[in-house]
């Protein structure tokens, strides 16, 4: 189990906005005011889209002459100051980006010997929210001593910055991600928008992911506080965002309705931190739809804070549950094959608690309630699910 640390910063997962799968490294201070304006417009804040993070590339290629990093005269003219300001102005938390090396992943400056200078040039430019990459020249270091050395600077500065650690799971972050001052983790390699890739390709697919959050066996170190991130999402993403056109990307089709549904359903079980990742301006009604479900994302809120698990496998029909306060239960049943197919469980299958008679059932997608004494069912189409709240009468 985890150790006790500071739970108030990211009690429940932390929610926002990151520009790296929509922009990747093009973004500017303009796509990051427009995100700002758009989580407002779109309800995604009200929804509990917080943070607002630019990732890599917001960094000029050279550092002043104390090391410190310098914003991109170009992309970011106004400096860094200037656009938390605007963030801050919107009812946002603003988040930056660097790295635990040399240089980040698309090699510019960062962090590495360097952390107590930019954790105190950060919080002076009124930041919120650190994601810190493991890109760059890591010298004699390793993950812990690079991790720590920041979550460490990080401690002595007088502002909460919430300390997302970006090590891609390599060495089981979850493990030492709270000693090391982290409030998230990621527990798994880059997301792509796809619904799976091959091994040689770069990055995972949302089955890939939703596998290796289960078979990793990190889920008991997950709480309040601390958190297994399974990467930003990719709702609303397709072969034209910023991250699907790197060089070694290959995403040939966007994924479908159900795919999404299922990656949002999946985030939410796993209590994950939900980092939209779309462009905000483009964003259509769907989109938008899936990522405000109140029900989903109390789910994913529930201030018990435990990572859904899976209960049990039949062919290419799974039944997945996680435990929620006040003794309920979410509950998804997942069609990873390619025909629509019944699914059925029972309370007793699940991660129910208590015994009743009776169970209220409520299904998160379709907002239909019903009453049942244990069984749970739905017919579900490819690579969809069908999501429940399950509460004992
Ligand atoms: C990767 C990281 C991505 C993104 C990218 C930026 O290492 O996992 O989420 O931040 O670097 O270059």
């Amino acid at each position: 189990m985890f150790a006790t640390g500071d739970t108030e910063l990211a009690a429940t997962p932390p929610m926002g906005w990151n520009s790296w799968n929509a922009f990747s490294c093009d973004v500017t201070e303009g796509d990051i005011r427009t995100a700002a304006d758009q989580l407002v417009e779109t309800g995604l804040r009200d929804a509990g889209y917080e943070y607002l993070v630019v990732d890599d590339c917001w960094m000029a290629d050279g550092v002043d002459d104390e090391g410190r990093l310098q914003p991109h005269p170009d992309d970011f003219p106004s400096g860094i100051e200037s656009l938390a300001e605007y963030v801050h102005g919107k009812g946002l938390k603003f988040g930056i980006y660097s790295s635990a090396g040399t240089r980040t992943c698309q090699g510019l400056p960062a962090s590495l010997g360097r952390e107590r200078l930019h954790a105190r040039q950060f919080a002076d430019w009124g930041v919120d929210y650190l994601k810190y990459d493991n890109c760059g020249d890591h010298g004699s270091n390793d993950a812990i001593a690079r991790y720590s050395a920041m979550g460490n600077a990080l401690a002595e500065v007088d502002r909460d910055i919430v300390y997302s650690i970006c090590e891609w799971g390599r060495n089981e972050p979850w493990r030492w991600g709270r000693n090391a001052g982290g409030h998230l983790w990621r527990a798994t390699h880059d997301i792509v928008a796809k619904w799976t890739t091959d091994e040689q390709e770069f990055g995972l697919g949302i089955v890939d992911i939703i596998d290796q959050m289960h078979e990793r066996g990190m889920d008991p170190h997950q709480g309040p506080g601390g958190w297994n991130d399974p990467d930003m999402l990719q709702i609303g993403n397709g072969p034209d965002s910023g991250q699907s056109k790197l060089e070694d990307v290959d995403v040939d089709r966007a994924l479908t309705p159900a795919e999404e549904r299922t990656h949002f359903s999946f985030w939410c079980l796993f209590g994950a931190p939900l980092m939209a990742g779309n462009d905000l301006a483009a964003m259509d009604d769907w989109t938008r739809e899936l990522l405000t479900n109140e029900d989903a994302i109390a789910i994913d809120q529930d201030p018990l804070g435990i990572q859904g698990t899976r209960d049990g496998v039949l062919e290419e029909t799974e039944v997945w549950s996680k435990r929620l306060a006040g003794e309920e239960c979410a509950v998804i049943l997942f069609n990873r094959g390619e025909s629509t197919t019944d699914i059925e469980t029972t309370v007793e299958t699940v991660d129910m608690p208590v015994d009743a008679a009776t169970y209220t059932v409520r299904d998160v997608w379709n907002d239909e309630v019903r009453e049942t004494d244990g069984q749970l069912h739905a017919t579900v189409d490819p690579h969809d699910v069908a999501m429940f709240r399950v509460i004992p009468e």
